[in-house]
């Protein structure tokens, strides 16, 4: 199960392969967004561009899913390990730094500390979905069948030839 250390907060926290980055951090209240972003983000569709994270080099190159198209585009400005939390899928353990816009006393000393700690190794896999709840019913619980209703006698069937008569 791969482990994502936020670094600014101090906190490793896991998730499963493939979670969108943004989702976790919000699921464990790591503080992903600035001002701007708190006061208006676009809720993950990579259109505010708040939700910066860095990705220190020294993580594995496939720890992240690459960059999208969007990221291409709202990241052109930006320094090369930055991303955007709502567009990066988790694969593989790696150390964040949220919030990058803001610096971070002792970034390097911290990043080559965290880079050496050990982290599980990912990707593994979901855990299996929750048995579906079970279809065989106790047959003395089982809801009583209807009979079929009585008809009227010689309503409904061909009279006979003795009837006729
Ligand atoms: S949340 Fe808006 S770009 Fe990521």
């Amino acid at each position: 199960m791969p482990v994502i250390r936020f670094l600014r907060e101090n906190r490793d926290v896991e998730c499963y392969p493939g979670e969108n980055l943004r989702e976790v951090a919000l699921r464990e209240g790591i503080a992903l967004y600035g001002v701007k972003g708190i006061l208006g983000n676009c809720g993950g569709c990579g259109q505010c561009i708040t939700c910066f994270v860095e990705i220190p080099e020294g993580n594995p190159g496939d720890a992240l899913s690459g960059r999208t198209a969007v990221e291409e585009q709202k990241l052109r400005r930006r320094p090369p390990g930055w991303r955007l939390a709502c567009q990066a899928m988790v694969q593989r353990s790696l150390v964040v730094i949220t919030r990058p816009q803001l610096g971070m006393a002792g970034k390097d000393t911290q990043v080559a500390t965290a880079l050496a700690a050990p982290l599980p190794p990912g990707p593994t896999c979901w855990p299996e979905p929750p048995a579906a709840a079970s279809t065989d019913e106790d047959p003395q619980q089982a809801a009583p069948v209807a009979p079929e209703a009585s008809a009227p006698e010689g309503a409904g069937s061909p009279a006979t030839s003795d009837e006729r008569a």
